[in-house]
């Protein structure tokens, strides 16, 4: 049965961007100025964010372009729809693979690249052990005795609605990456060869990128990390100090973006809802757990809990890492002493710390000031690029879905409908880079010419990082490219 206003509801929401953030061209780092004096941020409330304290979106931004607003009209009618029209799962299924890419490029092909990987089946062992290895939820791949694991079981716990099936479950595998077995597919163990291994596979694919959409990306990288980093380094420092000159670069557009997204991605009634089974009371828990138990902390420190340094994922992510850690320990050397003396930076700090999820220590040094600032820039540049859905994902409904009706009994029965494969291909192509890129000069911001120097340098170490990317792909079975530093933008812009 067609679900006319899924349908109407996507064509309003692809009109709109096209309008506005769609519309315009790529915008680079030069196009922008350094802020003018005063220049500080409002913020609303977001009722639904909010628990014992009040969460504040950051709001009007003065370095917003003229696609960065979506108009206030469409902005409240697009609200009314949300809120008016119940959320409904139905929709028509496609006849294959090849007809609903079809129609996927009939509609967004103009706003797709080529392809950076194909699989001849999304759903065999080798593609499986790619996706969870190499794409956007490699970073939560465990060592484990005997092999690796990534668990997903948390996301059993969320209220369903009618007729969704719950997604969650724990994917192992050998020392080899070959996926050994899936444990809690409908509370049960599959394994390869049995005959739900399928449908276990593409279950796991559909929690894995709820996992990744909604808690690393939306909460985690977009609303407890750049949204906080962009109010309290607006709110506290003056637009000539130093740490201000450094992180304005990595802020171009975030506001812009969070405010699109609270309208349209993450409020009850909006995509995500619409795309997920869950009721807006289990997507609300989600957001909240996923604030709260939102880890600030290092890539090095990520990756030794995991245990995964030795793999592609984490040997091409410690590269940018790096070049950004060198980056903020030699610039903040110009400015400060090792003891922080600087009352502004310590009330930034504790403005960040009491907007993000969870607690946070106090920092005394420059050290740890040059660690929280690498975490910061680091979530917003090659952290933001490798939890976004690639494109080529959601081009075929084989690959995953966000909503599974429950009680299928084939791969080709938990396909998302038509009007869901397009509402997540508009999700998808609203998030795919294509905002100010890190390789650009940004040394418009800095203050000075050891400044301007510093991100000369950091250029100089993300091309030689670059290059070693492209060395160690030429000996890989499948090529990572999701670390090129030209691919990564600066900031959350998308
Ligand atoms: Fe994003």
């Amino acid at each position: 049965m067609k679900n006319f206003f899924l349908t109407a509801y996507t064509d309003l929401l692809h009109t709109t961007a096209r309008l506005t953030v769609l519309g315009a061209r790529e915008r680079a780092c030069t196009d922008y100025v350094s802020p003018m004096r005063g220049a500080s941020v409002s913020t609303v409330d977001v009722d639904f964010l909010s628990m014992q304290r009040a969460y504040e979106l950051a709001h009007d931004d003065y370095d917003a372009m003229p696609e960065d607003k979506i108009p206030a009209l469409a902005a409240t009618a697009i609200q009314w729809l949300q809120r008016s029209v119940a959320v409904r799962d139905h929709g028509t299924a496609w006849a294959t693979a090849n007809q609903a890419e079809q129609a996927i490029m009939a509609k967004f092909g103009d706003l797709l690249g080529a392809p950076d990987q194909r699989f001849q089946d999304p759903n065999d062992d080798d593609a499986f052990a790619w996706f969870c290895s190499q794409s956007v939820i490699a970073h939560r791949l465990t060592r484990v005795d005997g092999g690796y694991r990534i668990d997903l079981s948390f996301l059993r716990g969320y209220e369903l609605r009618d007729g969704a099936e719950a997604l969650g479950s724990d994917a192992y595998f050998d020392d080899a990456l070959r996926p050994l077995r899936i444990e809690g597919f409908r509370g049960a163990t599959i394994r390869p060869g049995d005959a739900d291994w399928g449908m276990a596979k593409y279950h796991f694919r559909c929690s894995a990128a709820l996992a990744a959409t909604i808690v690393d990306h939306a909460i985690y990288a977009h609303l407890a990390t750049a949204n906080s980093m962009v109010v309290s380094t607006r709110r506290m420092l003056d637009v000539d100090h130093p740490l201000r000159r450094l992180l304005a670069p990595f802020q171009l557009k975030t506001i812009g973006i969070n405010e699109l997204a609270s309208v349209t991605l993450i409020g009850e009634g909006a995509m995500v809802h619409r795309l997920t089974g869950l009721t807006w009371r289990g997507l609300d828990a989600l957001y909240h757990d996923a604030e709260r138990q939102a880890r600030f902390e290092t890539l090095p420190e990520l990756v030794a809990r995991n245990g995964t340094a030795h793999l592609p994922w984490a040997q091409d992510a410690i590269e940018i890492w790096n070049a950004l850690e060198h980056f903020a320990s030699r610039y903040l050397a110009l400015y400060m002493d090792e003891e922080l003396s600087d009352p502004s930076v310590l009330a930034w700090w504790r403005s960040f710390a009491s907007r993000f999820g969870s607690p946070m220590t106090e920092i005394r040094t420059r050290t740890e000031l040059a660690r929280v600032v690498t975490i910061m820039m680091w979530v917003v540049t090659g952290w933001h690029r490798h939890i976004a859905i690639p494109d080529d994902l959601a081009r075929s409904p084989e690959w995953f879905a966000y909503y599974l009706p429950a009680g299928t009994q084939s791969v080709r029965a938990m396909w998302p409908s038509r009007e869901k494969t397009m509402l997540n291909m508009l999700l998808v192509a609203l998030t795919s880079p294509r905002g100010p890129k890190i390789t650009q000069d940004f040394s418009q911001y800095m203050l000075d010419a050891p400044a301007r120097a510093c991100v000369k340098t950091l250029h100089a170490e993300l091309s030689a990082a670059g290059a070693r990317i492209a060395e160690r792909n030429l000996a890989r079975a499948y090529p990572l490219r999701v670390f090129e530093p030209q691919s990564i933008e600066i900031s959350i812009s998308t």
